[in-house]
């Protein structure tokens, strides 16, 4: 009887056919509901065993959970929860054929007729297709462009930085930072990168806010923080395209456990909590590193926050997923920021623009609102920087959605744009308090 449950007839977009598969022996998406502080332990230690790929992790109580279950884990991992009374459900069947059913749609290279514009927007660009993007930027732009190099990454790879100004513009005036592509498997935060690099710089679309926003601000943007670990999601297979870390390989042989998490490396209270939310262990997704900044990445970040030090007067971190505005600090649920209204309230202009359009945003303190995590670069900004606004935004799809990071190519043209309008909100906003 459970051979016959666990095979199933099944059609297959990508083949158009029917398939009849073994169920077990393909990576599934798990969701599973932690009632107790003892499900939530046995689910980090599920995590452990079974090597799970968090999607969005359980910390307490009463929270869900997604998880990535690899195949030769997934008869152990439904024995030990149902053995255990764990709820839970199977979101994902088969993530491989999802993920070739949602995947970056094909170019078609010799459409000559094709303008720039349909060729790079909305579209999930690989990385030398960015370089490209910024390339064009810098020649088609009418407003004040500076494109360059922020440093290197730990293959080599140039870290890509743009800056935005109106022609009138001066040195050290009130700048708004923007990075993205921190963990490279989050695929809409660098394209929400390009969307906003593509409003400013292009404002193809004609938008009377856009001469606001450079008369307030100029803008300095790094649209892929991750290069290295944004070309392996590249790569082929589920498991390239769900890379999260750098791809140092110094601290592991083993090539499934190289990088660190570049958001557990910044130099704020790194790892100095016992509830620090990073990994000592290299193969984990969350390695928090060897020392605070010992990575590339962390430290060419590090260097050009602190060189804008005095004029930063707000900073966002696009990360994905799950529809979260999130502010310090992550590194501790126990310390509250002193000026949490503040905050809150420039933060507040985002949320209800997005809930105009059907986004709901959870808003609040990182540590509280998703888990602690420390050495995020959000508390760096804040903590070491000293810049009041510093933001963590998750962007969609939200935290129920079936898709998680393999949010289809054809949706982020709509999540752009949306998210453009409630970007503008929050920079208005932000004009008023600083
Ligand atoms: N999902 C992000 C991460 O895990 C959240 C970071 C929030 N900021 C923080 N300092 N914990 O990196
Ligand atoms: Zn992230």
């Amino acid at each position: 009887f459970l051979a016959l449950v666990s095979c199933t007839l099944y059609w297959c977009h990508t083949c158009q056919a029917y398939h009849v598969t073994a169920w077990s022996k393909k990576y599934k998406v798990f969701r599973i509901f932690a009632s107790s502080e003892e499900n939530v332990q046995l689910i980090h230690d599920l995590g452990h065993t079974y090597n799970l790929d968090p999607w969005r992790d359980v910390y307490r109580a009463n929270q869900t959970g997604d998880f990535l279950v690899r195949p030769n884990y997934v008869d152990d991992v439904i024995h030990k929860l149902t053995e255990n009374r764990i709820d839970h459900e199977i979101i994902i069947h088969d993530a491989e054929s999802f993920l070739h059913e949602n995947t970056r749609s094909q170019r078609f290279p010799r459409d000559v007729t094709e303008t720039f514009e349909q060729r790079y927007r909305s579209k999930y660009l690989t990385y030398p297709e960015i370089l490209r993007f910024l390339q064009y930027v810098n020649t088609s732009s009418n407003v004040n462009i500076q494109v360059g190099s922020i440093g290197k990454s730990f293959e080599g790879r140039d870290m890509p930085f743009i800056k935005i100004q109106s022609n009138d513009s001066w040195p050290g005036k009130r700048t708004i930072f923007i990075d993205a592509g921190v963990h490279s498997r989050e695929w809409i935060s660098p394209a929400m990168a390009v969307e906003i690099i593509h409003r400013l710089a292009l404002n193809t679309e004609n938008d009377r806010a856009v001469n606001k926003l450079l008369e307030m601000f100029d803008w300095l943007i790094v649209p892929l923080v991750n290069p290295d670990g944004y070309v392996q999601t590249f790569s082929k297979g589920l498991e390239g395209r769900m890379w999260r870390k750098n791809r140092n390989k110094r601290y592991s042989t083993n090539p499934l456990c190289y990088g660190v998490d570049l958001n557990r490396n910044f130099g704020f209270q790194w790892n100095n909590s016992p509830e620090h939310g990073g990994s000592s262990n290299p193969c984990s997704g969350t390695f928090s590193g060897p020392r605070s900044f010992s990575e590339p990445e962390t430290l060419n970040m590090g260097r050009l926050l602190l060189s804008n030090k005095d004029h930063i007067a707000g900073y966002i971190s696009f990360h994905s997923f799950g529809q979260f505005f999130l502010y310090p600090w992550g590194f501790s649920s126990d310390v509250n920021i002193e000026d949490e209204p503040d905050l809150h309230h420039v933060a507040s202009a985002f949320v209800d623009r997005m809930k105009r359009k059907d986004y709901i945003y959870n808003l609040g303190g990182s540590a509280k609102t998703l888990y602690p995590a420390a050495g995020g670069s959000d508390d760096y900004v804040r903590g070491v920087v000293g810049v009041k606004y510093a933001y963590t935004v998750e962007l969609p799809p939200h935290e129920n959605s079936r898709y998680g990071f393999l949010l289809p190519e054809k949706e982020v043209k709509s999540v752009v744009s949306d998210t453009w309008e409630g970007l503008k909100s929050f920079a208005f906003r932000l004009q008023q308090h600083t």
